[in-house]
């Protein structure tokens, strides 16, 4: 079974985690891809905010949202008045998964299944626990299913505050607040509804802002 279980080391720093998550077999999506990405950010963030998987762009230069959908994003997280440097992003599944498409052999984006996801969950769920995060953040259908099971749907959950993963509390603390939100490419996918959608986002992200501590 895909399972990057046994590639994750015990008792590890979130350098050791990062370190450790280059040499991921876990699944096949190491093969294509450039290079794992990690979550980057505040080690010590209040918020955490979890993507799909890395795009084209966050393949290449090894970090999570730093093409346009992380413009996006972080331009709603400031807006709904969290500060963009205290805050950690990282992606339910570490390697960019694509297809090739045209003549010009351009990479597009393909969906990670449900079994990626589920074999990639380790190394959220070390993330999360070094982190220990007052408020996380799903972005879109892939992180929320990781977090909440496969019946999630975004449209029914979004924007009120649930319980996080217990997995990611410190022993005897409180454990996250969980937000789920859209993924910040359906704003740059609205095309005329772009206003109303990206307001959507930041609306969500507003709730996550109130759930802090
Ligand atoms: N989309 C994601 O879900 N994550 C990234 O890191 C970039 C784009």
């Amino acid at each position: 079974a895909y399972d990057a279980g046994p590639y994750v080391p015990q008792r590890a720093g979130l350098e050791e985690l990062r370190e450790a998550a280059a040499g991921c077999r876990g699944c096949p999506l190491y093969g294509p891809a450039t290079r794992t990405v990690f979550g980057s950010g505040d080690a010590s963030a209040r918020v955490v905010l979890i993507g799909e998987q890395p795009g084209d762009q966050e393949d290449r230069r090894g970090l999570p949202f730093v093409g346009p959908a992380g413009r996006v994003l972080m331009r709603a997280v400031d807006e709904a008045g969290i500060d963009p440097t205290e805050t950690y992003v990282t992606n339910a599944v570490k390697h960019f998964k694509f297809a090739l498409t045209g003549r010009g052999k351009r990479r597009i984006h393909k969906p990670p299944s449900l079994r990626e996801t589920a074999a990639c969950k380790p190394w959220l769920d070390a993330e999360l626990t070094l982190l220990d995060p007052e408020v996380v953040v799903t972005l879109g259908a892939t992180a929320g299913k990781a977090l909440l099971g496969s019946g999630f749907r975004v449209t029914r959950e979004r924007g009120v505050p649930m319980a996080g993963p217990p997995g990611g509390a410190a022993p005897g603390g409180p454990g996250p607040v969980l937000v789920a939100t859209i993924h910040p490419s359906a704003v740059l996918r609205a095309e005329d509804e772009r206003e109303r959608v990206y307001a959507g986002l930041v609306a969500d992200l507003r709730v996550a802002a109130g759930a802090l501590r």
